[in-house]
């Protein structure tokens, strides 16, 4: 076996950090802790995909399918994009299914920057994003915004913009960490800085049917002008409770699209067939689906916000996706990574800390709480962090 010095790594390997988030999910593996770190449920896949999953699988559909994804699958999100988006696209130029919206995030990044483009990124963030900025050689611009807010101002923008404008922005809604629902002003603000400076978006929008409280969920791409320049990523991972089937898509004007096609082609070929058959019963959800999911989720959210709030992590409510971020303080440690640690160890809970979602070396406490848990485990969480205000105080 010949082994491979670290020296002989590309410098894009290099400057790949090891998630902190599946770091994290070792971890808890290793001390027996419930895990409130990865973002996916603990609990199963609604039954009717699996049954779908199940039929193309004996059907037959395991070969490799259209590289743009099924067709019938693409004409079904379009219908979709059309009721619940807002957005007009055609299918056969505009729709591209790939693994995941990882996959889907990564294609548009390809597909647009070159090394040494800078890429407006707003902070917390999710943790892909520096890697796969690092992947194409582009530079972040940090942004920071406030909590519990998070709001986006023309303030903010103004330094978001200033010199020589981003080629592109990135937008996460609703986002994670923070759980921030982009209300429509701003997203007309963004919209009206990116048409000024020819700035193009890419938009995540993972979590768009978990929103709280009544929040609206919108597609930047629905707004006027804004369709021509936003990459629209997206994806079944979270909506569905299948974070293992790798299945996301994108949706861009087609000389966009043509790019993203090119490379995901000689990427990934296509995404898993059977499963994109499993997806298009997915998509023909009704909105009773959609809604129960939302009704779940609040449920959750309200169960794991409070009992972190007695424990004096000072969170701050999500609108949206399905996680809390909170002020691990509390904790008594010297960061955020030794924050993690003491509550894994001393309550026999695996959060994440802060520092995958703010730039580098940014000192913080943050800690990041998943709760698309079963409601066993968010109140064995509970139970938990009462042990831990009782152990402090
Ligand atoms: C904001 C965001 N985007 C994308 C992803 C990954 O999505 P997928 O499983 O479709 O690759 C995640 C997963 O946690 C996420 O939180």
């Amino acid at each position: 076996m010949y082994q491979i010095h670290e020296t002989q790594l590309s410098a894009r390997a290099q400057a790949i950090v090891p998630s902190l988030i599946r770091e994290a999910s070792r971890y808890c593996t290793e001390l027996g802790a419930l895990n409130l770190a990865q973002g996916l449920p603990d609990f199963a896949a609604p039954e009717f995909l699996k049954e779908a999953a199940r039929t193309a699988i004996t059907q037959d559909h395991n070969q490799y399918c259209d590289t743009w994804g099924l067709r019938p699958l693409r004409e079904a999100l379009a219908a979709k994009l059309q009721r619940d988006n807002k957005m007009v696209v055609d299918p056969e130029t505009q729709i591209t299914v790939c693994c995941g919206a990882t996959e889907g995030l990564n294609l548009a990044l390809m597909a647009l920057l070159d090394p040494g483009d800078e890429v407006l990124v707003f902070s917390p963030f999710y943790e892909n994003y520096r890697p796969n900025l690092a992947m194409v050689g582009a530079v972040a611009r940090h942004i920071t915004l406030t909590g519990p807010g998070w709001e986006v101002t023309e303030e903010v923008l103004e330094r978001g913009f200033a010199g020589k404008p981003p080629k592109v922005v990135i937008v996460n809604n609703p986002a994670n960490p923070t759980g921030k629902v982009w209300t429509r002003p701003e997203l007309e603000l963004l919209a009206r800085y990116c048409l000024h400076h020819g700035t193009y978006a890419i938009t995540d929008e993972i979590y768009e049917y978990i929103v709280y409280d009544g929040a609206e969920h919108i597609s930047l791409a629905s707004l006027p002008g804004m369709a021509e320049r936003t990459i629209t990523v997206n994806g079944f991972s979270k909506t569905f409770c299948v974070t293992g089937w790798r299945l996301g898509y994108t949706v861009a004007p087609a000389a966009l699209s043509d790019g993203i096609r090119r490379l995901h082609d000689f990427l990934t070929i296509c995404a898993p067939a059977p499963l994109q058959w499993a997806a298009l019963a997915a998509v023909e959800s009704g909105e009773d689906y959609y809604h129960g999911l939302r009704s779940l989720y609040q449920a959750k959210r309200t169960l794991l916000f409070e009992a972190l709030e007695k424990a004096g992590f000072a969170p701050i409510l999500p609108r949206g996706a399905y996680y809390i971020w909170t002020d691990g303080r509390v904790l008594g440690a010297a960061n955020a990574c030794e924050a993690a640690h003491k509550l894994a160890t001393l309550a026999g809970i695996a959060a994440v800390p802060g520092d995958c979602f703010l730039p580098i070396n940014q000192p913080n406490q943050n800690l990041r709480f998943c709760f698309a848990k079963r409601d066993e485990t968010l109140q064995a969480a509970v139970h938990r962090l009462e042990s831990l205000v009782a152990l402090s105080s």
